[in-house]
C-alpha cells in the first residue's frame, strides 16, 4: 500500500480496556475508581440463571457499590426495554452503569445511560453525532466474541413501532472501561460461537473494505480475520478451549476497533433491516448474507477483496485474474461458514418475497449503508436478499 493511499485525515476513537483471562473481576476496582456508589447492572435472564451476573454483582459489592440488577433485555433490544431500564435506574438512584453480556444488554446499558443523561426518548438520539451529553460512567463486560459493542461507537435499538433498527453512533457511546475476559464466553453454545465469531468476521470484512478505512482500521481488521481464520473452528467444536476463546476474543476486539472507527457496509445494513423487520438474530443474518454481498461488491475493491480472501485462506496466485481471485475469495468465506455449521438461507428464517421491498428500502437508509464501497439500488439489493433464499 502506497502512504498516498492512506493520507486522508482519519480519527481513532478507542475506550480504555482491559484485555485477558480474570479481567472481568476488575470490575468493582474500576467501579470503585470512577466513584460509583450505585450500579445498574444490565445483563440478561441466561447469565444471570448460570451466575455469570452473579459474580460481577460480587466484585462490585466487595468494593462498597450497591447494585440493582436489570434484566429485562431481550435480543434486538427493544425501545421500550431502554426507556423500563432508564426508569430503574432513576428510581433507584443509580450513578453508574455496568453492563454484562452480549451485544443487546451492551447496546441496552449505553442507550440507557444517554436517556437518563438527556432526559429524552432514545428514539430521539437516532443517526451519527446525535448525543448532546455523555451517559453516566459505564464498564462494559462481554460475554460473546463478537459484538465488540464494549469498545464501538455504535449502539442498535428496535423501533419497534416501525419496526426499524435504529443506529446511534457518537462518541460518547463509547463506555469508559471494556472489561474483556475470554474466560467469560466459555459458556456459549457452539451456535451462539459460530454466530458471534461469523458478525465479527463480518466487522473485520466490512470495515476493510469500506470507504472510510485508514491504515490503522486495515491493521486490525486484518489481524481479526488471521485470527478468527485459526480458531472460529476450534471454538466452535471444543467450547471449553481457552486458546481458541482467547483468539476469538481478540479478533472480536480488533474487528470492533476496526469498524468503530471505519463503519461497517451492506451486509449490516441488510441484517438491521432483517432484525428490526423480522426479529432475527444479527450475527446468522450477516454470516448468510456475507458472500453474496462480497460477490456484489468485489468489483468496487478488487485488491481489498484479493488480500482479504488470502487472509481467510484462498489461495490466490499473483497471475490470477480478478474473476479466479474472486471466485477463490468467495469459497474461502463459504468453507469457513460451512465448517461452523452454517448452512442456512434467509427464506428457513421466515423471510419471504412480500416483505423484500421493505427490506431493501430500510436496508438503503440504514447508516451502515454509507460506507458500503458501493451504492447499491433497492432492485440490486432485493436480487441479494433473494441470492441469500
Ligand atoms: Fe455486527
Amino acid at each position: 500500500m502506497s502512504g498516498e493511499e492512506y493520507a486522508e485525515l482519519r480519527k481513532f476513537v478507542a475506550p480504555e480496556f482491559v484485555f485477558g483471562a480474570g479481567a472481568a473481576m476488575l470490575a468493582g476496582q474500576y467501579a470503585a475508581n470512577l466513584s460509583t456508589k450505585k450500579a445498574l447492572v444490565v445483563s440478561c435472564r441466561d447469565l444471570e440463571a448460570i451466575g455469570c451476573t452473579g459474580q460481577i454483582v460480587d466484585s462490585l459489592t466487595r468494593e462498597g457499590v450497591t447494585c440493582t440488577v436489570f434484566t429485562d433485555v431481550t435480543p434486538n433490544p427493544r425501545h421500550e426495554e431502554v426507556m423500563a431500564g432508564a426508569e430503574v435506574y432513576r428510581r433507584e438512584g443509580c450513578d453508574s452503569i455496568v453492563a454484562v453480556g452480549g451485544g443487546s444488554p451492551m447496546d441496552c446499558a449505553k442507550a440507557i445511560g444517554i436517556v437518563c443523561t438527556n432526559d429524552r426518548h432514545v428514539l430521539e438520539f437516532e443517526g451519527v453525532d446525535n448525543v448532546e451529553r455523555p451517559g453516566p460512567p459505564l464498564i462494559c463486560i462481554p460475554t460473546t466474541a463478537g459484538t465488540a459493542a464494549d469498545i464501538s461507537q455504535f449502539c442498535i435499538i428496535n423501533d419497534t413501532n416501525r419496526k426499524v433498527k435504529i443506529a446511534i453512533v457518537s462518541k460518547t457511546m463509547v463506555p469508559d472501561v471494556a472489561l474483556i475476559d475470554p474466560r467469560l464466553t466459555l459458556t456459549m453454545g457452539p451456535q451462539l460461537t459460530a454466530h458471534t465469531g461469523l458478525d465479527a468476521l463480518t466487522h473485520a470484512v466490512e470495515a476493510f473494505t469500506s470507504n472510510a478505512s485508514s491504515a490503522i482500521t486495515d491493521l486490525n481488521a486484518m489481524e481479526a480475520m488471521r485470527l478468527i481464520r485459526l480458531h472460529l473452528r476450534n471454538a466452535v467444536e471444543r467450547p471449553d478451549d481457552l486458546e481458541a476463546r482467547t483468539g476469538m476474543m481478540l479478533a472480536s476486539t480488533y474487528a470492533g476497533l476496526a469498524f468503530s472507527n471505519a463503519i461497517l457496509g451492506a451486509v449490516h445494513a441488510m441484517a438491521h433491516s432483517l432484525g428490526g423487520l423480522l426479529d432475527l438474530p444479527h450475527g446468522l443474518c450477516n454470516a448468510i448474507l456475507l458472500d453474496h454481498v462480497i460477490a456484489y461488491n468485489y468489483d468496487s475493491e478488487p485488491e481489498k477483496y484479493r488480500r482479504l480472501g488470502i487472509a481467510l485462506g484462498a489461495d490466490i496466485p499473483e497471475e490470477a485474474s480478478r474473476e479466479e481471485a474472486k471466485e477463490r475469495t468467495l469459497e474461502a468465506v463459504r468453507t469457513l461458514k460451512r465448517s461452523v455449521g452454517v448452512t442456512n438461507s434467509l427464506c428457513e428464517l421466515g423471510m419471504t418475497e412480500e416483505d423484500l421491498p421493505l427490506l431493501a428500502r430500510n436496508a438503503l437508509s440504514d447508516a451502515c449503508m454509507l460506507t458500503n464501497p458501493k451504492q447499491p439500488t433497492a432492485d440490486e439489493l432485493i436480487q441479494i436478499f433473494k441470492a441469500s433464499c
